[in-house]
């Protein structure tokens, strides 16, 4: 047999990373722009671009967030971006350059069966053959921390919650909230909108400023932002709705844990609430661990901390998982 390249994929409704074991790391907003029209491509020089290349030409393209919540999967035009996507991302990893590839996927929990179908359709040709685990388990696997503990990935179109016993998490031990970071976004845009009557936002915008500033817990932080109120330059400061906002997705997060606490086998229960992990983008909102320690304190003591690379960590407990995982726990995609 010849050389085998393992890859581990977080593939994410807002940004994706690919870990190789040949060294590779690397994350790329989950976004594809098309040029829209023949100007346009002409401008551009290429039929398809992806990540921050594709928003910094959004103008001049049809963007596609293929993985995004409510995206149709059967879309032919969003079936077609995500192939796009998933193939250039592969690419990173130089797969040519090997004789076969095995990869662990981690796919949005929006995703349904038939999706996942299409998952297989899309990366099929690329990759030999594949397993699919959940994000908190990836992360939890990562960092050495499967023994044991509840893992919650605050994403941009869900927050997934997982008790982790030493075993494959199954069905019962997992769950999805809908509320994470798009939803914040939304939150803060309709805040803004609320309070600086006229101000043209853009849910990048809002983005940006959250990714920023985020924090909860506290006084009021100031933080200064430009805005446009009808064409005219406003500068103002979004420091009480940006802690409101993120304070606003601290219950929903709360709730998750507490349920997949209550439910579990009573003796395993003080060691899930003594480790209690926070990982996903949303994890590094300022002071989240705190508050949600705080929020906890009617079920006990409980200990909660925050992975410290959240954007790598699903890709590298992948990786992590592909290396180790015996051959018949792969499913043969070619
Ligand atoms: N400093 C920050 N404070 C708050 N939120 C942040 C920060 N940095 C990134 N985020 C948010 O984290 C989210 C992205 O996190 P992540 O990469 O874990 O999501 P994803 O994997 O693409 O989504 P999902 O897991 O739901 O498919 C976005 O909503 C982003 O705005
Ligand atoms: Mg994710």
């Amino acid at each position: 047999m010849g050389e085998r390249l393992y890859i581990g994929i977080d593939l994410g409704t807002y940004q994706s990373t690919i870990a190789s074991s040949a060294g590779a790391m690397q994350t790329i907003e989950t976004v594809v722009g098309k040029p829209k029209d023949p100007v346009a491509r002409n401008m551009l020089g290429k039929d398809v671009l992806f990540g921050a290349e594709a928003l910094s030409k959004k103008l001049a393209c049809n963007i596609y967030r293929p993985m995004a919540a409510g995206v149709a999967q059967d879309d032919e035009a969003n079936l077609a971006a995500a192939k796009a996507f998933v193939s250039h991302l592969i690419e990173v990893a130089d797969p040519e350059d090997y004789d076969e590839v095995f990869g662990v996927i981690c796919s949005p929990s929006h995703i349904t069966f038939t999706d996942k179908s299409n998952l297989v359709a899309t990366l099929r040709g690329q990759v030999n053959a594949i397993m699919v685990v959940s994000e908190p388990f990836a992360t939890g696997f990562d960092h050495d921390q499967y023994m044991g503990a509840v893992v919650v990935d605050v994403g941009a179109g869900t927050t997934d919650v997982a008790r982790l016993y030493g075993t494959f998490p199954n069905e019962d031990d997992e769950f999805t909230v809908a509320e994470a970071g798009d939803w914040l976004d939304l939150q803060l845009m309709d805040m803004i909108e609320k309070k600086y009557t006229g101000a043209q936002l853009t849910k990048d915008m809002v983005r940006a400023w959250k990714e920023e500033f985020s924090y909860v817990g506290g006084n009021d932080e100031e933080c200064m932002v430009e805005l446009s109120v009808e064409g005219k330059k406003n500068v103002v400061d979004v420091g009480d709705i940006i802690r409101e906002g993120c304070e606003m997705l601290i219950p929903y997060i709360v709730g998750a844990i507490k349920a997949i606490i209550a439910t579990a086998d009573p003796e395993y229960q003080p060691q899930f609430r003594n480790n209690i992990i926070l990982s996903g983008g949303g994890s590094m909102i300022e002071g989240i661990a705190e508050m949600v320690a705080d929020q906890l304190a009617d079920i006990g003591d409980v200990r909660v901390w925050c992975v410290d690379n959240p954007i790598e960590s699903v890709a590298s407990g992948a990786l992590k998982l592909a290396n180790v995982m015996p051959d018949d726990q792969y499913t043969a995609i070619n």
